[in-house]
């Protein structure tokens, strides 16, 4: 048996496989190419970021972050995901608004660990939360509106459970707060609990994608 074939055996036999450098990075490579190809399918789903906005909707947010800017109080944003959203705007708001944005981490779409789901939004949002613009809140949303005794929001975005009891609570909390724009996310057949709720409070003023804006509700 020649000698290379003798040394690939015995390491084959401690649990360790012998590869040329130049095949083990082209296998690395590879992996890597297809990582990043599954993750980025997995993430498009109909023009969308699965569980984000589209670019339609993004516009249509800033327009309502603009609208915001007349009122003091902060941005509270329900369902932080990734801090995508988060992030856009804070590009958009005035420099001193701040934004509350609050998850409890229980899902996202690369299926990471809660854990990790917390921290990786915590990289990604490390600017603004060290520049004050952005306080990352990891809590329960329901358990948070119970003690909420801040000032009048200027915004609230819904965009954490989608079920129509959970709409309805996200809606009451914001009205009862007195957000002066009450607006969220995924208004659409997909989610028709989102759509009862939004309806049972008067409908959208203004609905692009799915994203929807409250009426003025009657006093
Ligand atoms: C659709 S994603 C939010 C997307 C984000 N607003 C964006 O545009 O990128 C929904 C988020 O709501 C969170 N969530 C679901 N139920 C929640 C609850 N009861 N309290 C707090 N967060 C919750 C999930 O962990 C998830 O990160």
């Amino acid at each position: 048996m020649p000698l290379q074939q003798v040394v690939k055996n015995m390491f084959s036999q401690l649990g360790y496989r012998l590869l040329r450098e130049s095949t083990y990075h082209t296998a690395i490579a590879e992996e890597a190419m297809e990582l990043a190809r599954r993750t980025a399918a997995h993430l498009d789903v109909a023009g969308t970021r699965e569980g984000s906005l589209s670019e339609e909707e993004y516009a249509f947010m800033r327009e309502l972050v603009q609208e915001a800017s007349a009122f003091p109080g902060p941005i509270i944003e329900i369902g932080t995901l990734f801090g995508r959203t988060t992030s856009k705007i804070a590009l958009w708001k005035l420099p001193q608004a701040k934004i509350l944005t609050l998850d409890n981490y229980v899902w996202n779409p690369l299926r990471v660990s809660p854990e990790m789901h917390f921290h990786l939004t915590s990289l990604v949002l490390q600017y603004l939360i060290d520049s004050e613009q952005v306080v990352q809140i990891r809590c329960d949303k329901d358990e948070w509106f119970s003690r909420y005794s801040g000032e009048p929001p200027a915004m609230v975005f819904c965009d954490a459970d989608h079920s129509y009891e959970a709409t309805v609570r996200d809606i009451r909390f914001a009205l009862r707060s007195g957000a002066a724009i009450v607006c969220g996310h995924d208004y659409s057949p997909l989610h028709p609990g989102t759509v009862r709720a939004v309806d049972e409070h008067g409908g959208p003023r203004a609905l692009k994608g799915s994203v929807w804006v409250l009426a003025p509700q009657p006093a």
